[in-house]
């Protein structure tokens, strides 16, 4: 038990790693840090339900602490603290980890709430950008919109810059600008030994190349520099819509895939597939959907080729304005985050991102739409997968060389998502859920070749990627490795795929 009167320094000098109860972290967070003010929520405190809740109910962890602190220096001693009780120690900003990992992926972690890390400072003569953590993309979207500005992101207003940033960050607009981590200039960041650096090209170069795609393993960032773009003038939110048979339907798709892959496609087309449940059982409900951002009939002369080769959709869409109408339209109506809080759900997902030099074969699409077409007619669980467009000619996010970021997989087609939720969206979770998405993966992977390098999305976060290093970081993941051992030795930031010791 901690003494009332033991000072920090000779709680070092005597190596005090016992497990410490609420109370002791309460006392050891408070009245004996002179200067020290950071709010503290412990198990049993009435806000504590609500301040650990996660985005993804699949997950229930207990944190021993959540501390919110409003400086880089109170992140410090807050990470320094951690370590003192021996507490793995992680940041949390908008709590949208597919798999609780802001509340440490298990039970005992000290939890860093960036909430109060708020500020966005624009500078409009460098066209730049100071997007401190605790904000949402939406907040950021209206931010810079006043200003003519927008950032490559995604588009569910409520997710976090901090975790965004700190792993990748795909929006419709990522084939023009590049991923978020791609538009970070630097970072001020928290070491796991307390040093508060900003790192950068010049400062700490390979401390800059991890936090771009490894971003939680290494520090707690508190705020990002960010290169801004001018907003495109006229921008299009677009969709068509078409009912197939499962043979119908992997014709579609490859006939999608060659069209990407053989056609010089401007960078101001962004675009998903989504593959949602058929009406009936045995058929495939498809779906191209996306943002254009150049005027609308470049648009119609860009798909032309390949429209040609497919059916007639059976439904279309178009809403056109200006960018941040576009970001509105794309958020579902609303960039207002404070109005009321984001929902839950009870969630798996996993993805696969297709190497742009190994295309799926027919073979595959065609297994991959059988099993969409009846098992995923029949499933409990509601789902939908998502084919984003990384790759394909012009794209600014496999412009950049893998060795430059952590984000490494810079050699993709398609990232493909495949998300499925439990009746009712709340717990719990069912194991057939998990079958089911094993099945559609497997039944691309195992109708491929043995050795076909695809990867996995960092920020779509797998629990159950068993080869995660090699699907996340590829290349770049010895590298890695290294500069864990240097930045991180005894593994503070530790949580399930972090980068290992
Ligand atoms: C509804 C929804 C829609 C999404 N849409 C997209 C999309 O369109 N495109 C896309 O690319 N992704 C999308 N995602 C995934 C999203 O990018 C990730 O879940 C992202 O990591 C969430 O960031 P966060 O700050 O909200 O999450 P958190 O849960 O707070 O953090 C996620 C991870 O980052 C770490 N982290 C958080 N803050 C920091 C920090 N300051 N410093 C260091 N590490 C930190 C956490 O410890 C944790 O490991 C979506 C997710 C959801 C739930
Ligand atoms: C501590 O912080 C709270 C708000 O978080 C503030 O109301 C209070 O005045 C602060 N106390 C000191 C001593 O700074
Ligand atoms: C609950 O937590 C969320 C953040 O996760 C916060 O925005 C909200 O203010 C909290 N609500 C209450 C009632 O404390
Ligand atoms: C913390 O780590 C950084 C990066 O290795 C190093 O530059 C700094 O000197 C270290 N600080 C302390 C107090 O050890
Ligand atoms: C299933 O898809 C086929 C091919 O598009 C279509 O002809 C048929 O009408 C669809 N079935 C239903 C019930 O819509
Ligand atoms: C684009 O094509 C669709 C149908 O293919 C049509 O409805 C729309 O009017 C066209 N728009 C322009 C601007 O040409």
């Amino acid at each position: 038990m901690l003494k009332l009167r033991v000072s920090l320094a000779s709680l070092v000098v005597l190596g005090w790693v016992a497990a410490v109860q609420a109370q002791d972290l309460r006392t050891l967070f408070g009245t004996h840090q002179p200067g020290f003010n950071v709010s503290l929520v412990l198990p049993g405190d009435p806000a504590f339900a609500n301040d650990t809740r996660p985005f993804n109910l699949r997950f229930d962890f207990e944190p021993a602490a959540v501390a919110f602190p409003a400086t880089a220096q109170e992140v410090s001693k807050v990470i320094k603290l951690g370590q003192l009780v021996n507490h793995q120690v992680v940041a949390r900003s908008g709590g949208h980890s597919y798999i609780a990992n802001a509340l440490g992926g298990k039970d005992g972690a000290i939890v860093i709430d960036m909430r109060n890390f708020q500020a966005i400072t624009v500078d409009d003569t460098a066209g730049t950008a100071v997007i401190e953590v605790g904000n949402r993309l939406g907040d950021i979207i209206s931010a810079l919109a006043a200003h003519g500005r927008g950032l490559p992101h995604g588009t569910c207003p409520y997710v976090g810059f901090g975790g965004h940033a700190a792993y990748g960050g795909f929006g419709f607009t990522s084939r023009l600008w590049g991923l978020t981590v791609d538009a970070i200039l630097s970072i001020d960041v928290v070491l796991a030994n307390g040093t508060i650096t900003t790192v950068s090209e010049k400062n700490h170069p390979d401390l800059f190349f991890a936090l771009r795609g490894s971003g939680a393993s290494f520090g707690i960032a508190t705020a990002y520099t960010m290169r801004t773009f001018p907003a495109p003038p006229t921008a299009t939110i677009f969709s068509y819509n078409w009912q197939f048979t499962a043979s119908g339907a992997a014709a579609f798709l490859a006939s999608y895939q060659s069209f990407v892959l053989s056609t010089p496609l401007p960078p101001t087309f962004g675009a998903e597939i989504v593959i949602t449940p058929g009406n009936v059982q045995g058929n495939v409900s498809i779906g191209l959907a996306g943002g254009w951002y150049a005027p609308l009939d470049q648009l119609n002369s860009t798909l032309g080729p390949f429209f040609a080769t497919v059916p007639a959709p059976r439904a279309m869409s178009f809403d056109t304005g200006d960018y941040l109408h576009s970001a509105i339209n794309l958020a579902g109506g609303s960039l207002d985050t404070k109005d009321q809080p984001d929902n839950t759900d009870t969630f798996y997902a996993k993805s696969l991102m297709t190497p742009q030099g190994a295309p799926m074969s027919g073979k595959a699409l065609q297994a991959f739409m059988d099993v969409v077409a009846n098992e995923g007619f029949t499933t409990d669980v509601g789902w939908f997968f998502q084919a984003e467009l990384f790759g394909g000619r012009n794209s600014a996010i496999n412009a950049v060389k893998t060795g430059a970021t952590a984000f490494s997989r810079r050699d993709s087609l398609f990232t493909i998502q495949f998300y499925a939720s439990s009746k009712g969206n709340v717990p719990p979770y069912p194991e057939s859920g998990f079958t089911f998405l094993d099945h559609v993966v497997n039944s691309i992977v195992d109708n491929s070749p043995p050795n076909w390098d695809y990867g996995a999305y960092t920020n779509y976060i797998d629990d159950r990627l068993i080869d995660w290093q090699r699907r996340y970081y590829s290349t770049n993941y010895p590298r890695l490795r290294r500069l864990k051992d240097l930045y991180d030795p005894r593994g503070t930031f530790t949580f399930p795929t972090s980068i290992q010791v």
